[in-house]
């Protein structure tokens, strides 16, 4: 079974469980294929438009507008930087123009080597941590632009 006809096949499995149209549940579907998949892939968007009688464009629309939804695979490294007011007040958002410079990839993607991906996220719990990122779920406390070159470089040398 290809990757693709795996996802599409967990993807009808999720759409079982939503028999109506429209767009009442196309959050909580999106949610689900995200979770099974790690992403809304476009065949799994497209999918959900036959499903729910609904435009691909409309969806896309919806699935943008909340920050919580990828449409490309993760990288090896998945980086999430905390944009919560605690980590903001203590500088995140040169955390994250470091980070985006250091691996020159902006938030919301992954590289084409799949090894990074940068995602921002509102606060993770971690408040007394501040600036926090977190790679592949492990937190980094109190992470200045500085540290992020030396974070950045650990995790391509433990990749060669
Ligand atoms: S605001 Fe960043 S962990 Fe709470």
């Amino acid at each position: 079974m290809t990757e693709q006809t795996k996802e599409l096949a967990g993807c009808a499995a999720i759409l079982e469980k939503h028999p109506g149209e429209g767009r009442d549940s196309l959050i909580p579907i999106l949610q689900e294929i995200q979770e099974n998949h790690g992403y809304l892939s476009e065949a799994a968007i497209v999918a959900v438009g036959k499903h729910l009688k609904l435009p691909t464009s409309k969806i896309y629309g919806v699935a943008t507008f909340y920050n919580q939804f990828r449409f490309q695979p993760v990288g090896k490294y998945h980086i999430q930087v905390c944009r919560g007011t605690a980590c903001h007040v203590l500088g995140s958002l040169s955390v994250l123009e470091h980070l985006e410079k250091e691996i020159k990839l902006k938030k919301g993607n992954t590289s084409k080597d799949g090894l990074f991906s940068i995602e921002v996220v509102a606060c993770i719990g971690a408040c007394g941590l501040a600036p926090v990122i977190s790679i592949n779920g492990e937190f980094h406390a109190k992470v200045s632009p500085e540290r992020i070159k030396k974070i950045v470089n650990d995790l391509r040398r433990n990749h060669e």
